[in-house]
């Protein structure tokens, strides 16, 4: 089955580029076919060639924006790769316990949060930690660009499959109660996160300022240009002694002049020395 008429195509994958950083080339047409089919069924529309019409005439409408959201990956789970989490726990908190012991305040970002998994995971590490900086204030931010998926995740809840695919029992026992079919997580871990949909295309300066941020499976789909103004913006926010965690498939090398890996520590990556004016 053809897709549609190549110029709404076309125009289909510029306008996932230019909102999303996604890039879809002509290899990924059978991606194409098999997430828009879905919402054109759902939409009510004769076919997927009918919907990318429309979404051509239509570009800002909310059509074209749940399109946008059904092409990107939202694939995640909990305590997702183990290494970073454990890196976490054994070093870096550690370390930003010593040098925030004044302030007593850790700001945390998760960025391209998908269903929460990251976040919720984050949020059960410290709280497992808590004895150790029980009178802290610590804010956990978790953004994604999906307005559907960041609804997901404000819910909290998991079926038995996501929640096996991470969560120990002995965390599950403490940190999930069971909500007929679903697990739904702890108030005291849900309270530490709070959503907010936000574009990693867009300026980051509303944000703030964060002591670690994770932004882990994202850059991969991102064209060298967008993966390296992302990496600028996000520089920008850190901390001058904070990290920036990626995925294990992701690294900074040749992308973004202002980072460095952390020697020690798998996709950990910190802001050079001198590099902080310039970012
Ligand atoms: C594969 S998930 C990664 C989730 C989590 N970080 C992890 O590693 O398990 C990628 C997420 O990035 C989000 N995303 C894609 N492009 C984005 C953009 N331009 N701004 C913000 N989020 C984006 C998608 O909606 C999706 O939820």
């Amino acid at each position: 089955m053809s897709l549609g008429h190549p110029d709404d195509v076309e125009a289909f994958r510029r306008l996932v580029l230019e909102r999303s950083g996604l890039i879809l080339s002509a290899e990924k047409d059978y991606l194409l076919k098999s997430r828009l089919e879905p919402i054109a069924r759902a939409e009510g529309l004769a076919d997927v060639a009918a919907m990318l019409r429309q979404v051509r005439l239509a570009p800002g409408a909310r059509l074209a924006q749940r399109c946008i959201d059904g092409m990107a990956t939202h694939e995640s789970f909990f305590f997702r790769d183990a290494t970073p989490f454990d890196q976490l726990r054994e070093t870096i908190l550690p370390q930003l316990l010593a040098a925030r012991a004044q302030t007593k305040t850790l700001r945390i970002w998760s960025a391209a949060c998908s269903s929460g998994q990251e976040p919720y995971s984050l949020a059960m590490l410290l709280m497992e930690e808590r004895a150790r900086f029980a009178d802290w204030k610590i804010e956990i931010l978790a953004t994604d660009f999906s307005q559907p998926i960041l609804e997901r995740a404000r819910t909290a809840a998991y079926s038995e499959f996501e929640v096996r695919r991470g969560l120990s029992d002995q965390r599950q026992a403490r940190w999930l109660v069971r909500d007929g079919e679903m697990f739904r997580i702890a108030p005291e871990v849900r309270n530490m996160v709070q959503f907010r949909n936000h574009n990693l295309l867009d300026g980051m300066a509303t944000l703030g300022r964060f002591d670690l941020i994770l932004c882990r499976n994202v850059l991969i789909y991102f064209d060298p240009a967008t993966k390296a103004k992302t990496l600028d913006g996000i520089a920008a926010c850190l901390n001058s002694d904070a990290s920036l965690i990626l995925g294990s498939a992701e690294t900074v090398v040749g992308l973004a002049g202002a980072f460095e890996p952390t020697p020690g520590l798998r996709g950990v990556f910190r802001v050079k020395e001198g590099q902080r004016a310039a970012a």
